[in-house]
């Protein structure tokens, strides 16, 4: 029996077509597991009503790992429409089925490294006189995955009990005057339990891989509640890690000290609208998206994913032209996780050495449009990039 085992999600698009690569880089560091599939996407959406089939969440309940490839979602007058007949106005409601595994599991810690690759032509460079230098990029952002924006509490023409309970606040006066149909609501929650988790963890990686600091990156001064209370327990956490700093800024201002000085930064921990945002930030400096993978832990389950979508204009590409990078360092932070740092670090030298080489670039690496020419262009394709991968192990 094989040590660990893995439920493979490839889900839509392109995710078929890199999480395979995935596996491939797996099994040439001898990595020891069974993988099973588990079906996610539109096609089940479009079959079943349901995009996260009751069956996949159960394999992810009882294997607790799993290698997500990504997902199409689109929005609700056309998933509507492309329900199967005998479902449609049957009352389905599609869900975007990554948001509803982060929820399922409570997978509320979202951990998105940034860090360039020496030689990666796609690496942020500033001006300095007459020439350029490159500032090594390694910032590991923590991003509360569950709550916040995105907890799905949110009204379009609110029932009148939420108004009345809104109302109670004297800031609603505002919007006395506007008809509850104009009125569109997301409500921004945040709890302590969840923000002391996101610190803590945040802090705990600084201090296992010697980060110096850990910078609170959302809005106190503005959004006094939520913000406020990330910040509070922010304040409390960092006196049990006297060897870290915490620093804070406002994400507005961290946009821009991104641009200016991005290698000043090593953890970041944010709410999750405000981890989103940054954490795209940071990848669109080493690399943007053939470059950025991501975990989702949870206290139980932990899913591992490039933070990219599914690239469908892509898809029936053959071959494909799509970057597997991110898709491997999804696959090399699911190794860390389980504690196979020795194979992590294997995978992860043998692609900085083929990227540094730059004798094997994928169409993105290049600066190139999207489309069947590139290869005329240079550049190499998805599987091409993972052979070099893995002939550097
Ligand atoms: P996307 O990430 O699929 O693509 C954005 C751009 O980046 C496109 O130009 C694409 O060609 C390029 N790109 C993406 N992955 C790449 C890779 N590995 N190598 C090189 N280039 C790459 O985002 P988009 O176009 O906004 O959304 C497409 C679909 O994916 C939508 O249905 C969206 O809802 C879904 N999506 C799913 C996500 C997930 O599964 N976690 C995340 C983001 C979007
Ligand atoms: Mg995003």
């Amino acid at each position: 029996m094989a040590k660990y085992a893995v439920v493979t999600m490839p889900g839509d698009g392109i995710g078929k077509i890199v999480l395979p690569e995935a596996l491939r880089v797996l099994d040439a560091v001898g990595f020891d597991a069974q993988y099973i599939h588990g079906d996610i996407g539109w096609e089940f959406w479009r079959k079943e009503g349901d995009a996260l089939p009751k069956r996949t969440l159960d394999l992810l309940a009882r294997h607790k790992l799993g290698l997500f490839g990504a997902i199409t979602s689109k929005p609700k007058a056309k998933a509507d429409k492309e329900l199967a007949p005998e479902l449609q106005g049957k009352g389905f409601t599609y869900f975007s089925p990554i948001v509803g595994m982060r929820q399922h599991f409570n997978l509320d810690v979202c951990v998105r490294p940034c860090k360039s690759f020496k030689g990666n032509p796609l690496n942020f460079v500033r001006r300095k006189g007459a020439a350029c230098e490159e500032p090594k990029v390694d910032t590991v952002i923590f991003r509360q995955n569950t709550e916040c924006l995105y907890s799905g509490v949110e009204w379009t023409n609110p029932p009148d009990e939420v108004r009345k309970a809104l109302e109670t606040h004297p800031k609603m006066k505002a919007f006395k005057n506007v008809a509850s149909p104009d009125l569109a609501i997301s409500c921004r929650i945040f709890s302590r339990p969840a923000c002391q988790r996101i610190l803590e963890e945040a802090f705990k990686h600084a201090r296992k891989y010697g980060y110096k600091s850990v910078t609170l990156t959302e809005k106190p001064n503005v959004i006094r509640e939520t913000s406020g209370m990330m910040l509070a327990e922010a304040v409390k956490i960092q006196k049990n890690y006297p060897e870290i700093q915490l620093w804070e800024n406002n994400i507005d201002a961290q946009m821009m000290w991104l641009t200016k000085n991005p290698e000043d930064f090593g953890v970041i921990v944010a709410g999750n609208m405000f981890g989103d945002i940054v954490s795209d930030g940071f990848a669109g400096l080493v690399g943007g998206l053939g470059f950025a993978c991501s975990a989702n832990i949870g206290k139980e389950v932990a899913i591992f994913e490039p933070t990219h979508g599914s690239a469908p204009k892509y898809e029936a590409l053959k071959p494909s032209i799509v970057n597997p990078i991110a898709m491997l360092m999804s696959a090399v932070m699911m190794l860390d996780h389980v504690g196979e740092h020795d194979r992590a670090g294997r995978i992860t030298e043998a692609i900085a050495k083929v990227v540094e080489e730059g004798k094997v670039r994928t169409y993105d690496m290049l600066r190139l449009a999207g489309g069947p020419d590139v290869f005329s262009k240079g550049a190499a394709s998805t599987d091409q990039m993972t052979d070099a991968v893995i002939a550097k192990i």
